[in-house]
């Protein structure tokens, strides 16, 4: 049976999903939860019926959508873990499995592939809303393949995902490394029943770090994982009772994350998967916050001069501990919420324009600047699914270290959602308005372009942006990719019928 997809707040045990959510692969409407993971990059080998009966068979094993639930609920009452397992496949990987091409996905840049789009740098960066139907155009995302890791340079058919958690009521660094045990075994027994059929071409460890209170943080040390669109009414209920929704509200219709797959029946569905591998310079970030609060310092001459953590809050839009930068400016922060809009901050004087979280969800600030409907604003949204990798030195002594972010969205659209998010928000000196700057975490210039260097306010909600003398300074560079894939993650009823 086929659903709206324009509904939100879904109980999961909605009788008319049931097919649907026995299909749909888990990770896509609820986070899998597990704090440790492996990410296997497969290519097949030249026998395409092998390979699709083994993708047949192992078909029984992902998880989807329902048994996520049913594996949660017995992990929360029982305790006990499961392993977790999603499988994706780009576009390579439905013309090495001999897929009909009747049944292939059908999003652009898909079809392109992250490195073939990444070849040719591109100078001319979107400047607004208003030219956002072209087509995908050459090195949207300003990639500079010569950093890229060598396995994600060759050919990357699929990808699969084997998460883990750790055991309840055990001390945590022997059940971290219990679990970590465990996925090793499960990836050596893959790769011997994958010998016969497919090649792996790199194995990713994905870990969770968290801080002192249990939160997700990423590298640079920030609570992360706190923004996503929600569409489940147990996770809408959550996020209602953790601040309400009169000022943002994280529901999004399914049509954000899911569409319908071409190559299943009525009750298939599917979402694209963006894959990138993120490597965070955490020394350079930090030291070059420090030059920033000093220059902030110096030239607003406050008299309670800021820090470089402050700083950190600037260019990311959220404390440390995840409290939004737009709502609280004085110590004690506490607050850890999602219910902020910047309708009291129209020129980013509590948090700057071109910070991460606002570049990247701007809040009704495309409706204010270019009078775009907030309908396609909320479209353009993604959810994030990324998990940490590397060493969990948060203070390394050299820059570029092993450490970053295996960053995966999940959208219906790729071009449309995460790419438009990259190129014409992160990437944009003029986004939101000219001369803005780029996204201090992750945006990147094109070769020919320079990044223009932001505006600080020099006290939180001061009105002296541009106040004389302003604080300019140039703030990007500290993320760089080193990797990556466009997928498409099918219904299980799809991979079953190989
Ligand atoms: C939010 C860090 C890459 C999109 C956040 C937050 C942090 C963060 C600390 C705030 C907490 C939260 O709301 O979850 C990072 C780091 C990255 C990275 C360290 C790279 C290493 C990206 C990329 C994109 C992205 C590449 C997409 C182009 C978002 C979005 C939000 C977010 C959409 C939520 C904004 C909101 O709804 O308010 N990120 N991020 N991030 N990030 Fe990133």
């Amino acid at each position: 049976m086929s659903v709206d997809l324009n509904q939100t707040n879904i109980d999961i045990d909605d009788p008319n999903f049931k097919h649907i959510f026995t299909h749909l692969q888990g990770n896509i409407l609820k986070s899998h939860g597990r704090d440790h993971s492996r990410h296997l990059f497969i290519k097949f080998k030249d026998n395409a019926e092998n390979s699709r009966k083994w993708v047949k068979a192992f078909a029984d094993k992902i998880t989807s959508t329902l048994e996520q639930e049913n594996q949660s609920t017995d992990f929360k009452k029982n305790g006990n873990n499961h392993l977790f397992i999603n499988l994706m496949l780009s576009r390579s990987g439905y013309q090495a499995l001999a897929v009909d091409k009747s049944q292939w996905p059908t999003d652009k840049a898909f079809l392109a592939g992250m490195k073939e789009l990444s070849q040719e740098y591109d100078t001319t960066p979107r400047l607004d809303e208003k030219r956002q139907h072209h087509h995908p155009k050459a090195n949207p995302l300003n990639d500079n393949l010569s950093d890229w890791e060598p396995p994600f340079k060759s050919t990357i058919d699929g990808l699969i995902i084997l998460a883990y958690g750790r055991q309840p009521s055990v001390d945590f660094a022997i059940a971290d490394a219990a679990a970590e045990q465990y996925l090793d075994k499960q990836v050596d027994q893959l790769s011997c029943e994958l010998e016969a059929v497919a090649d792996i071409i790199t194995v990713q460890h994905g870990h969770v770090m968290r801080n002192d209170q249990g939160q997700v943080i990423e590298h640079f040390g920030f609570v992360d994982g706190v923004s996503n669109p929600k569409f489940l009414f147990s996770d809408l209920q959550e996020d209602f009772e953790n601040g309400g929704f009169n000022h943002y509200d994280p529901s999004a219709s399914l049509h954000t994350v899911m569409v319908k797959d071409p190559g299943g029946d009525v009750s298939s569905y599917g979402s694209y998967v963006v894959y990138r591998k993120l490597q965070q310079n955490i020394k350079g970030f930090w030291d070059r916050l420090a030059l920033l609060a000093g220059t902030i310092n110096e030239v607003s001459g406050n008299s309670e001069p800021i820090n470089a953590e402050y700083a950190g809050a600037l260019c990311v839009g959220r404390f440390k501990d995840g409290t939004p930068i737009s709502e609280q400016a004085t110590n004690g922060w506490t607050n850890l919420f999602n219910n902020f809009n910047y309708d009291d901050d129209i020129n980013g004087l509590r948090c700057p324009i071109h910070s991460h979280v606002r570049k990247t969800n701007p809040r009704n600030d495309t409706l204010r600047q270019f009078n775009a409907p907030p309908t396609i604003e909320r479209s353009r949204r993604i959810v994030r699914r990324g998990i940490s990798y590397g060493s969990t030195d948060l203070l390394p002594e050299d820059e570029w270290t092993d450490a970053g972010l295996l960053f995966l969205s999940l959208q219906a659209n790729i071009e449309q959602q995460f790419i438009f998010m990259q190129n014409t928000w992160c990437n944009n000196n003029n986004f939101l308005k000219k001369d803005t700057g780029l996204d201090p975490l992750v945006g990147v210039p094109t070769p020919k372009t320079k990044p223009a260097a932001q505006t600080w306010p020099k006290k939180w909600g001061s009105n002296d942006l541009t106040g004389n003398p302003p604080v300019t300074f140039e703030f990007s560079g500290f993320v760089k990719n080193r990797g990556g894939e466009y997928f498409f993650m099918p219904s299980i009823n799809f991979l079953k019928q190989l």
